[in-house]
């Protein structure tokens, strides 16, 4: 299994001023935004990319003036398959070290967060066969078959806005750029 860096998320204090400089400044663009639960107090997120085949690389938490005192939400890594999302949750969860263990399906990836013994918050995900507008944050079961999260998945976000075959939306991500 290999580890690739896929994207950070931060607590931010001012997000349209954040926004602008990583947009205009920086080049990013924004991939998608939403409450992150559902409810008229959510804080946003707003999730940015440059890039056709990640959906977000950076992305902001307007939480950050009474929130955590850190800026950094969580990292994150991409692996090339469910079974190495699955082999890491097990080596997370054989490990004293590591905590608050939780496998989230994001309707676009299939993840596993924990925290490192710093409790520095660590996702580690597959990218799932679709993209879904996002925010999204479902649980699903560590003991579940990739055939059960893919019917899970299926089931769980038909429905919600922009859902479609990724390879769909990593063309479209292409032809937008100009590639
Ligand atoms: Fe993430």
């Amino acid at each position: 299994m290999k580890l690739r860096w896929s994207h950070a998320v931060m607590y931010v204090r001012d997000l349209d001023k954040m926004l602008r400089f990583y947009c205009d400044v920086l080049g990013f663009e924004i991939s998608d935004r939403g409450p992150v639960f559902p409810g008229e107090d959510a804080p946003e997120v707003v999730f940015l990319s440059q890039s056709d085949t990640d959906h977000h690389q950076i992305a902001f938490a307007a939480v950050r003036g009474d929130g955590p005192s850190t800026t950094l939400d969580h990292i994150a890594f991409r692996v090339e398959s469910f079974s190495d999302v699955k082999e890491m949750a097990k080596r997370v969860e054989a490990s004293p070290d590591a905590t608050g263990i939780d496998a989230i399906n994001h309707g676009n990836a299939w993840s596993v967060y924990f925290n490192d013994p710093e409790e520095n918050r660590v996702e580690v995900f597959c990218d799932s066969p679709w993209a879904v507008k996002q925010p999204q944050i479902k649980p699903w079961d560590l003991s579940m078959s990739e055939q059960e999260l893919r019917k899970q998945t299926e089931d769980e976000f038909h429905s919600e806005p922009d859902f479609q075959p990724m390879q769909d939306y990593y063309d479209e991500q292409r032809r937008r750029h100009g590639k």
